[in-house]
């Protein structure tokens, strides 16, 4: 018996140190210790010992059952820490591999126009007004001193939805509407930027669908003077401090006089470049003191109040600014394109600093 033992012993040692799953292990454990196993098979053969070698053989038996524990646990560690090792080594993160490019968008060329815009008119103390883009007749036309068969209206060749509506094909209804909506009629100063739509084939300076910022100013004795003062002040904001304007003569059904306004040429001072088309100037918007027509139909008062007005074309500004030669560029969402003004905003954003 003794010697059953030994070679038990032997073979245990043997089994557990070529161990190397903590599963084997459970198995190793069951074919020793387990029910069926190799001891519960040596105590039954104990059984039948006689009594003086049955002390002794039962002895041997529990220090063989201590020693197979004290090694199982042994074992137990040994692959448990081998298991957590292997499991680190698998999951190291090399952290010399080069990351993942982030792409992190940045703000459309119109919306940083349209915003430069607004906050220079809002720290003059105007108000940001939006309207509807399906308009009615009434205020798209008629209010503003273009009546039914007025030539003008060809000049805005329109998208009707029904016979009275539209899709708006300028800003300017916007400022019928404020005049009409404020009920004390006193003073306004506004600017409204916006969609319009008008039925032309696009183009490099065209398109079906473009965006203006109209703005406008009622108050008692407004006079021109007060409109080139505020335009002078947006165009050396927008183009760069040197900038001059001047006026020329225009026709708008909704301002008399009318007025084309050009800035002096940003790229060459106003020697003449491509740019200016060698002319040392470039027309930037339109603009006009407000029709007493227009003023009568809102409910003012020609005799007490006047105003000026003004409507001019983010997408002009912008290609003007940033030297885009295609209107479309703007719709297309091409990522090449939209990419150069992650730097402009970046330099904007130190500049400021
Ligand atoms: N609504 C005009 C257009 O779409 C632009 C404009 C010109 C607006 C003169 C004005 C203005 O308010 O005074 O062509």
């Amino acid at each position: 018996m003794k010697d059953k033992i030994q070679i038990m012993k032997k073979e245990a040692l043997e089994k557990l140190e070529a161990c190397n799953s903590l599963k084997e292990l459970q198995d190793i454990k069951v074919l020793f210790l387990g029910k069926k196993g190799k001891t519960h098979e040596i105590a039954n053969e104990i059984k039948s010992l006689d009594s003086s070698q049955k002390k002794e053989a039962g002895m041997l038996l529990n220090e063989f059952k201590n020693y197979f524990n004290e090694l199982f646990e042994k074992t137990q560690k040994r692959l448990e820490k081998e298991e957590l090792d292997k499991k680190l080594k698998e999951e190291t993160i090399d952290i010399t591999l080069p990351g993942t490019k982030v792409n992190v968008g940045t703000t459309h060329p119109l919306t940083m126009i349209i915003d430069e815009i607004e906050e220079l008119f809002v720290s003059m103390g105007y108000d940001v007004v939006e309207g509807p883009e399906i308009e009615s007749d009434l205020y798209n036309f008629e209010k503003l001193n273009i009546p039914k068969d007025h030539p003008a209206r060809d000049m805005q060749d329109s998208f009707y939805i029904t016979n009275e509506m539209l899709l708006r094909t300028q800003t300017s209804p916007v400022q019928a509407r404020v005049m009409d909506a404020n009920l004390e009629k006193g003073p306004i100063r506004i600017i409204c930027p916006g969609k319009v739509y008008r039925k032309d084939d696009d183009d490099m300076t065209h398109s079906h669908q473009f965006t203006q910022i109209e703005g406008l100013v009622i108050d008692e004795k407004i006079s021109i003077a007060h409109l080139k003062g505020t335009l002078e002040v947006f165009a050396k904001k927008i183009f760069g401090e040197n900038r001059e304007i001047r006026f020329r003569p225009s026709f708008f059904p909704f301002t008399e006089p009318s007025l084309e306004v050009d800035v002096s040429c940003f790229k060459c001072g106003g020697s003449g470049c491509p740019i200016c088309k060698y002319t040392g100037w470039i027309e930037i918007l339109g603009a006009g003191m407000v029709h007493p027509n227009v003023l009568r139909a809102c409910g003012y008062d020609p005799e007490k109040y006047s105003g000026f007005a003004f409507g001019m074309g983010p997408e002009r500004i912008a290609m003007l600014k940033y030297c885009i030669n295609d209107i479309r560029h703007f719709y297309t969402n091409h990522i090449h394109f939209l990419n150069n003004f992650d730097r402009i905003e970046r330099d904007d954003m130190n500049e400021s600093k």
